[in-house]
């Protein structure tokens, strides 16, 4: 490109940096209340205000500049009154980088069997002691303004992709829009926290289209693409992802909500997509399981007991660096297999190192769209990950 592109509204700018010649992969960079972070790239989620297993200094050593909250969880505890009090959740977790908090309702509808919809908002009961309680749009932003996130995420009405009902869909779809109405409404600091549109529909494209449309006139900084990872077949995420990014303005961020596999992430940004966030790497490194260039390792396995490398050869994260430099000592596989059954810190040490992995993946992936030869790099990606299958 001749000449950088840029848009600016009042607590972000977003610069396009290079484009793909041949796919639709960008890198950008995207400057927000707390700082630049270049994209593409992954959002580890610390769901209760903390990474599981990392403190703030562990997660900002791997790179990391922008991390998820999550709205629903720190309304109930420590409640905003205490967010009130603190200063918001920047203050309360000791992290002076970006935030990004989900609405709520996501997670209310998918970790209670009890919630309901309404057009007011969604109806469910306390975990804590079982109360009714209703988190509406306006009671969203509520929080997620004293949370004080960097980008907040507008409620949504979320069913899974693989719905049969196509007119619950609808519904869920034109709800979102509404919802987005009244989000941007009930809005206290637009000019310090930037609020993302979700835009909804199922695996049906013309109603992703509509929804984008919708959405895309309501004029949001920034651009989510949501309902998707609910067990979906990989062709339909893919036409979902590419029909959206088709529709949307090009100088504006796009976060495609809850994906994480690497593959999901090389695919789509090769489709136009620039944010992703997921639980499963931080989740998995819990389980034992080491996320690398050669597919998912787990470390309980017997081999590994007297396997004295690292747990990825040549990954540049705090674990896996050789002895010696930046004052670490070497971990080997056998010393995170050692205590990986009853220990803690086997799940801290591949926590550390599945972040770094995914956050490192998304760098690699913004440089090779740079000098130009990004399906190169998926090519590469995918012979390491599937060497059987070539
Ligand atoms: N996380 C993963 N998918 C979604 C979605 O569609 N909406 C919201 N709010 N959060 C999500
Ligand atoms: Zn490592």
């Amino acid at each position: 490109m001749a000449s950088t592109m840029s848009a600016s509204s009042a607590a972000l700018t977003f610069e396009l940096v290079a484009k793909c010649s041949t796919t639709r992969a960008r890198a950008s960079i995207l400057t927000l209340p707390h700082g630049p972070v270049n994209l593409p790239m992954f959002m580890p989620v610390a769901t209760q205000a903390s990474l599981k297993g990392l403190t703030p200094e562990q997660l900002e050593a791997t790179g990391c500049r922008l991390c998820l909250n999550n709205t629903y969880h720190l309304g109930l505890k420590p409640g905003q009154e205490v967010l009130d009090a603190v200063g918001g959740a920047h203050k309360l977790q000791g992290w002076n980088h970006n935030l990004l908090t989900d609405s709520g309702g996501f997670q209310m509808v998918s970790l209670l069997k009890l919630a309901t919809i309404t057009e007011e908002g969604v109806r469910f009961l306390s975990p804590h002691d079982g109360s009714p309680m209703l988190l509406t749009p306006e009671h969203s932003m509520s929080l997620q303004n004293s949370i004080g996130s960097d980008i907040m995420m507008q409620l949504d009405d979320v069913l899974v992709t693989t719905s049969p009902d196509a007119v619950r869909m609808r519904e869920a779809m034109e709800r979102s829009v509404r919802w987005l109405d009244r989000c941007i409404a009930a809005h206290k600091n637009p000019d310090r926290q930037n609020l993302f549109c979700i835009i909804q529909g199922g695996l049906d494209l013309d109603m992703r289209r509509e929804c984008c449309r919708e959405m895309v006139a309501r004029d949001t900084p920034g651009i989510a693409i949501g309902g998707l990872s609910g067990g979906e077949a990989k062709d339909d995420f893919c036409k979902v992802v590419a029909t959206c990014t088709e529709l949307l303005p090009e100088l504006k961020p796009r976060y495609v909500m809850g994906i994480g596999y690497p593959e999901d992430l090389v695919v789509s940004v090769a489709l136009g997509a620039d944010m992703f966030d997921c639980v499963w790497p931080t989740r998995t490194a819990r389980f034992g399981n080491a996320v690398t260039k050669f597919g998912v390792l787990n470390i309980r396995r017997e081999k590994y007991a007297a396997d004295f490398g690292p747990i990825e050869e040549g990954c540049g994260c705090p674990c896996c660096r050789p002895a010696g430099e930046e004052g670490m000592m070497g971990i080997t596989r056998a010393f995170v297999h050692h205590n990986a059954a009853k220990e803690t810190v086997a799940a801290h040490l591949l926590t550390l190192h599945n972040v770094w992995y995914q956050l490192d993946l998304m760098r690699q992936a913004r440089e090779a769209i740079i000098a130009d030869r990004y399906p190169a790099f998926v090519r590469q990606f995918f012979e390491q990950l599937y060497p059987d299958r070539q």
